[in-house]
């Protein structure tokens, strides 16, 4: 072969493929994990050109030869539920939560989302845009190449329209990929108190010119208690749907309303959240295509002491996908690492049942399983090279960052300072 690389990766211990068959992985197929070891691959144009061996690279040309010490390498992850895009930061409210004040309470007394909303309004779109380049540049520190980010601080047609706005031109101009989800029915705004069917109305009304702007893919509700009722929220989404949105939807997150069997009934892409599902919503995730999105993160950061039943789910067959839930209330972390750790430890997930979760069933679950998620001839070059000795490592080593290069489209967009380079000079 004489092709000529723009980058080889080789002496690779372990290359997770994920090349597994079309579609999300249901149930037990969440189990299989492709592995290649000795591997290598390489890349040009920004795309993946080639896989093999170790021995196969040494024969191979390539402008940059990256060594991998025998460590791993994994697509670049993906991050399938995230509020990017916000004002302000919500630390004042850890005194409540320490005095026990819940979550839904603090909302209830105009605080919370609320109050976040309220910084979003005042923010102007440069503001808000350098504030989500700051957290998008941490979450490829951490290994995510695409990332979902909704809208849902503005509440009103001119905020809610600037925050999508953010994170169109943030796709635009930054190298990882962004998918948008509309959030408007993220809370009820205090000059609509006591009037949800005419806010959801409100908001119905800005989805033409979301879709005539290319604004969001998705649109999402948050299906909660003092939030929207499930009918509310079936009503909601099935007018996006007719409208040609894929909907997602935040379910059974805190109180267990039965939000998840409406996500399944109506066809929703994704139901997100879903700690409170019942028996009969876990049943009904294995039996159609809507992909659960877990997101430990918030379970640990409410500290409530109760997380999703990933395992539950998983017996029933259902796709499960984790996320962040990157918001600065109930999940302030752009460590989609940490997650794993916790899916690790609290979902009692496996290594190969979460590296399945953050690249394949993320990927499906963003509309994106096509694009992302796995290293195969002819795909993104969206590539992340670990400093850990295999898989299993990075969900049980807590707390810190173990990525060491990110490559995104075939170029490299972050890359581990190494100690000696930082204190050579003493
Ligand atoms: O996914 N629950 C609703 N939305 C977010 C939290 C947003 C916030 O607290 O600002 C969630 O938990
Ligand atoms: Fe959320």
């Amino acid at each position: 072969m004489t092709q000529h690389f723009d980058i080889i990766i080789d002496n690779i211990g372990q290359l997770l493929t994920m090349d597994h068959r079309d579609g999300p992985l249901k149930g037990k197929e969440m189990s299989s994990l492709p592995v290649l070891e000795h591997a290598a691959i390489g890349m040009r144009d920004g795309l993946v050109e080639w896989i093999g061996t170790h021995e196969e690279a040494q024969k191979l040309k390539a402008t940059e030869r990256i060594d991998a010490e025998g460590k791993l390498v994994t697509p670049g992850l993906v991050d399938p539920h995230t509020h990017l895009v916000f004002g302000g930061s919500r630390e004042h409210e850890m005194a409540l939560k320490q005095q026990g004040v819940p979550y839904l309470e603090i909302l209830k007394q105009g605080g919370g989302i609320l109050s976040t909303v309220k910084a979003t309004r005042e923010a102007s779109l440069e503001e808000l845009l350098q504030k989500a380049r700051f957290h998008l540049n941490r979450m490829i520190s951490y290994g995510v190449t695409t990332v979902e980010a909704k809208s849902g601080y503005g509440l009103n047609r001119p905020t809610e329209m600037k925050q999508l706005l953010v994170a169109k031109q943030l796709n635009e101009e930054h190298p990882a990929d962004i998918v948008s989800t509309f959030l408007g029915a993220h809370a009820i705004p205090p000059e609509y108190k006591g009037r949800s069917e005419e806010f959801l109305k409100e908001m119905l009304s800005l989805l033409n010119d979301i879709e005539r702007e290319n604004l969001a893919e998705f649109v999402d509700i948050f299906c909660e208690t003092g939030v929207f009722t499930v009918e509310e929220s079936r009503q909601f989404l099935q007018k996006a749907m007719e409208k040609g949105f894929s909907v997602k939807i935040h379910a059974d997150e805190i109180d267990p309303l039965g939000g998840t069997e409406m996500a399944t009934e109506i066809g929703a892409t994704s139901g997100d959240h879903l700690v409170g599902a019942s028996e009969k919503g876990i049943q009904a995730l294995g039996a159609t295509d809507t992909i659960a999105v877990l997101l430990p993160g918030t379970s640990f950061y409410l500290n409530k002491g109760k997380f999703a039943n990933a395992r539950g789910m998983m017996e029933a067959g259902a796709a499960v996908a984790l996320s962040t839930d990157f918001n600065p209330g109930s999940s302030p972390t752009e460590n989609l690492q940490f997650i794993m750790n916790l899916a690790s430890l609290q979902l009692k997930m496996t290594p190969e049942e979460i590296w399945n979760a953050v690249t394949v069933n993320a990927a499906y679950a963003i509309n994106r399983g096509e694009q992302a998620g796995k290293l195969v001839k002819g795909r993104k070059a969206d590539i992340v090279l670990w400093d850990v000795p295999n898989y299993h490592y990075v969900p049980y080593h807590y707390g810190v960052n173990h990525t060491h290069t990110v490559i995104k489209n075939g170029r490299i967009i972050y890359r581990k300072e190494k100690l000696h380079d930082q204190f050579s000079t003493h």
